[in-house]
């Protein structure tokens, strides 16, 4: 049953873009089981998904994208503010008008000979005071489906909505309108004109040409991230690229803790970890965003605003991330990854031994030695967080949990040490606002091809990122001791032959203890120019084989190494144009002069 309402403005903005974009027919989807297996039958239909073997993974389906259309396009990824100096730097900047015209051209039209589906949505629990609902409408079957899985869906959302309630109007178009008796595509898009487009002081979002992920389904980054992010500088409060997780101790007492890590560098897996030390449990709150508003109570409070998980399927294996695995038995979408003989999937690293045979994710026979990937290395698996063996009891609490904690981090194979705790809000902003990311491994120990890509939003940041520096200081400013502490962590860290010197996933569960303990304070730590770092009495390093020289590297300060970072930090920031907030530029400052005193 489709869903209906009487809310007269969003019905006119229906109409509206139906005039421009003149589908054959419309339709206001209801988040139903049949409309998902509609969706998929309307998929299988095209030739673009396939039913897996029902024995081996029930209601599930593989579904293999065009194969030019298979990751976020950061480079046609539009932040259309009326000043160019509030998107910043590192933001592509277009005019809003101009923009506004580019669109027009666009739209008009694209939609004819499809139906065109209204999907209103809930990013959070629904009526939560945190959640916000968006309404995306969409020509792709494919859309609808994930949107089931990575939202909440339907009827309950327009009932919230009422009938003047705000949303986020959400446009989205594979951009290949069908002449009358013109034959499909199974993946229908228009590569050559890709825009996703985001109008952060309207609040509205504009997406063309591309089907895929983060391009497509427009809660997830362009509403949970970009737009969010610009409301809560308006509004106060916060929207990460992080996960949320719940660590338990071996007494009973629970905390909360969110991460802010680069796409592909670990937030599944954290969110997810099998401890390895006795006693203590991890649950999953979510998995890759967070928002947090001030309880009355005057603490961080934290939403999942997802439903689902759409990650990375190449690497993950009962070894490496057994929750992940056990979410995907069952209603799962995979997307790019390869199909086995019996009907099932796999994917790169899933299994020690790769199978004999295999379909690969472009539809081509595969055999071990053909010299392709069987799945695309950015193949993902979509899953409702409510298949997660670990997934916490609370995770819809509609009024959040309480952040004791936030960690950030990236990959770098030197210079950072395992953890470093801040010494406070400003000097943890600093901290997090510097992590970067090595695209390639640094063999002989040299700094590698670094990218800045702070509080892991450098493609996710709505506006100016020295704004949003300035918006995680006003906050600190505000709520101050009652802020949760700031961990940066590096699992990366490698030796001179390349090799990863900390064992890391389960391991890691070590370093959220002594997090968990500096927060009830019943730990040590030394204090250092870069801020409080473990000492080895303070780490619980009980079973783990590690020598000595190993632990010094990974606890200590690499004093020359930071000195000699300090050019391109001030470089970065000076590169901000005078909007990087004189707190960080002095955060630099104090770090040299600690340094040169260490040295
Ligand atoms: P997005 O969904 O893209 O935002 O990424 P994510 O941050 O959720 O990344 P995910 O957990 O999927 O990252 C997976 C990659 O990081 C895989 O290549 C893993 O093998 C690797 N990884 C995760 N945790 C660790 C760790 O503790 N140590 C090492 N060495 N690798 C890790
Ligand atoms: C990321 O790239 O950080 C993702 C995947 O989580 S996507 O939703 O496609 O952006
Ligand atoms: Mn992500």
């Amino acid at each position: 049953m489709a869903s209906t309402t009487n809310h007269k403005q969003l019905q006119d903005w229906v109409a509206q873009i139906a005039d421009l974009t003149k589908p054959k027919d419309i339709y206001w989807c209801d988040g139903s089981s049949q409309e998902m297996d509609n969706m998929m039958a309307a998929l299988i239909n095209a030739g673009v998904a396939e039913k897996l073997n029902e024995e081996k993974r029930p209601n599930s389906y593989l579904v293999r994208s065009d194969v030019g259309d298979v990751a976020r396009v950061e480079d046609f990824t539009f932040i259309c503010s009326e000043k160019e100096v509030d998107a910043g730097p590192t933001n592509n900047w277009m005019d809003p008008a101009a923009m506004r015209d580019r669109l027009q051209g666009l739209f008009t039209g694209c939609m004819e000979g499809r139906t065109m589906y209204v999907i209103p949505f809930s990013m959070g629990p629904v009526g939560s005071h945190i959640s916000k609902i968006g309404i995306e409408i969409t020509d792709s079957p494919y859309v609808v489906a994930s949107m089931h899985t990575m939202t909440r869906v339907g009827q309950k959302v327009l009932d919230v909505l009422g009938d003047d309630g705000e949303y986020i109007p959400c446009v989205h178009s594979v951009g290949a309108p069908l002449a009358e008796g013109q034959a499909d595509v199974p993946w229908p898009c228009n590569l050559e004109n890709r825009n996703i487009v985001h109008f952060p002081e309207t609040y509205e979002i504009w997406s063309f040409g591309s089907g895929y992920g983060g391009n497509a389904l427009l809660g997830k980054k362009c509403l949970a991230l970009r737009i969010a992010s610009a409301m809560a500088r308006d509004e106060g409060w916060m929207a990460e690229h992080m996960l949320i997780l719940k660590i338990t101790n071996p007494e009973g007492k629970a905390k909360y803790v969110c991460g802010a890590f680069p796409s592909a560098c670990g937030k599944t897996n954290l969110a997810m970890l099998t401890p390895s030390i006795p006693g203590w449990k991890i649950e999953t709150i979510g998995d890759d965003i967070c928002w947090m508003k001030f309880g009355k109570d005057g603490q961080l409070y934290a939403i999942n605003p997802e439903n689902g998980f759409f990650g990375v399927a190449p690497g993950t294996s009962m070894d490496s991330n057994a929750n992940a695995m056990l979410s995907l038995t069952k209603n799962a979408v995979f997307t790019n990854v390869a199909k086995t003989d019996d009907g099932d999937v796999w994917w790169e690293e899933m299994t020690d031994d790769a199978p004999d045979h295999l379909v690969d994710w472009t539809g081509q026979d595969w055999t071990p030695d053909c010299g392709r990937p069987a799945a695309h290395p950015n193949a993902r698996f979509t899953a409702m967080a409510s298949q997660c063996p670990v997934i916490a009891d609370e995770w819809e609490d509609p009024n959040g949990v309480p952040i004791s904690a936030i960690l950030v981090g990236g990959r770098r194979a030197t210079v950072v040490p395992l953890v470093n705790e801040s010494r406070d809000w400003q000097h943890g902003t600093f901290l997090a606002s510097i992590i970067g990311s090595e695209k390639t491994a640094a063999a002989d120990g040299a700094i590698g091809d670094l990218r800045r890509d702070p509080m892991a939003m450098l493609p996710f940041c709505g506006y100016n990122m020295a704004d949003y520096w300035g918006h995680w200081l006003s906050l600190g400013e505000k709520q101050g001791a009652q802020m949760p502490k700031i961990y940066y962590t590096n699992w990366f860290r490698k030796n001179a032959d390349g090799k990863f010197i900390w064992p890391g996933f389960g391991e890691n569960s070590r370093i959220l203890k002594w997090i968990f303990e500096r927060c009830d304070g019943s730990v040590g730590a030394t204090e250092t120019p870069i801020g409080n770092l473990p000492r080895e009495e303070d780490l619980d390093f009980d079973g783990l084989e590690m020598d000595a020289e190993t632990t010094a590297t990974l606890l200590s300060v690499d004093v020359e190494g930071w000195l000699s970072e300090l050019p391109s930090i001030r470089e970065y920031y000076a590169g901000f144009a005078g909007r990087t907030p004189a707190a960080l530029m002095a955060e630099v400052d104090s770090l040299e002069a600690g340094l040169k005193k260490a040295s």
